[in-house]
């Protein structure tokens, strides 16, 4: 499977409720605009809402952000039935993934981890609550392949790698604990492909790069066939599992 451009029609998120409540984080990126974009020309979707750091001041880093969007956007009704944690970082601060270990510097690791992992950690904290208890409801993050401890034949970029292996951790972790409260919970991490975004502008050199309507589009159809025992797992944007 190449991550070429292909045409692919997203019918709709068939296994959530009519007029399901749907959350997309990050909604300011190429991938998170083209999920609440998609979203919003699904017929079953009673409501997008969208949350991002230059839209809203919404800052993965600082918990009180976090908490603070958590509370106002659960005041009018409490429950979310899909949230999608599309934030993230690969050049932070001006500073691009290290190709060595000399490169390694401690602030730029820190940030990595803050950015993909911690505030990942710290959206399941304040949002998992607000997941429907009785009925289907589906969390997922944008992981990335390069994350996969068993798929790592290149090196290189080892704060990247290493912060997205913790998320993967993270919400494998998470969904254990979720699916005691919420049976029916899925909770998985995904690999949208290689996309074209500003993220991987620099990066995606000879790789083909989707356009990012199609890596949405794809993530969605994902989401909408994994079942709750299939929550915990890593999925690429082909549906197949990722190995971790
Ligand atoms: N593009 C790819 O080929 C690719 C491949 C594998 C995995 N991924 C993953 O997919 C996800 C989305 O990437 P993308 O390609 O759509 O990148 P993107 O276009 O650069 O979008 C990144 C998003 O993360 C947000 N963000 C970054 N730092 C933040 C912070 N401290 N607080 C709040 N929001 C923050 C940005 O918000 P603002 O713009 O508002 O600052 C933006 O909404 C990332 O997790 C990435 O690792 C992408």
């Amino acid at each position: 499977m190449t991550d070429g451009p292909q045409t692919i029609a997203f019918s709709g998120m068939s296994s959530l409720p009519q007029g399901y409540r749907a959350l997309v984080i990050g909604a300011s990126g190429g991938i998170g605009g083209a999920l609440a974009e998609t979203l919003r020309g699904d017929a079953g979707c009673g409501e997008v809402l969208t949350l991002s750091r230059s839209g809203d001041g919404f800052d993965i880093t600082h918990e009180a952000s976090i908490a603070a969007a958590a509370e106002r956007l659960s005041a009018d009704r409490d429950t979310f039935d899909l949230v999608l944690c599309a934030t993230g970082g690969l050049t932070i601060n001006g500073k691009g993934p290290e190709k060595s270990l000399k490169a390694i510097a401690p602030d730029a690791m820190a940030m990595q981890f803050a950015v993909n992992a911690i505030g990942p950690a710290l959206v399941l904290k304040h949002f998992s609550p607000l997941m429907p208890r009785q009925r289907r409801g589906i969390f997922a993050a944008l992981s990335a392949r390069v994350g996969s401890i068993g798929d790592n034949k290149l090196g290189g970029w080892i704060s990247y790698r290493s912060a997205k292996a913790a998320l993967n951790q993270i919400i494998r972790t998470a969904s254990i604990e979720i699916a005691r409260t919420s049976p029916q919970s899925v909770v998985v991490g995904l690999h949208p492909g290689t996309v074209q975004t500003r993220l991987s502008a620099a990066f995606s050199g000879g790789h083909a790069a989707m356009p990012p309507a199609e890596s949405a589009a794809r993530l969605l159809t994902v989401l909408d066939t994994l079942t709750p025992q299939q929550s915990g797992g890593f999925f690429a944007y082909d549906g197949s599992a990722v190995e971790w």
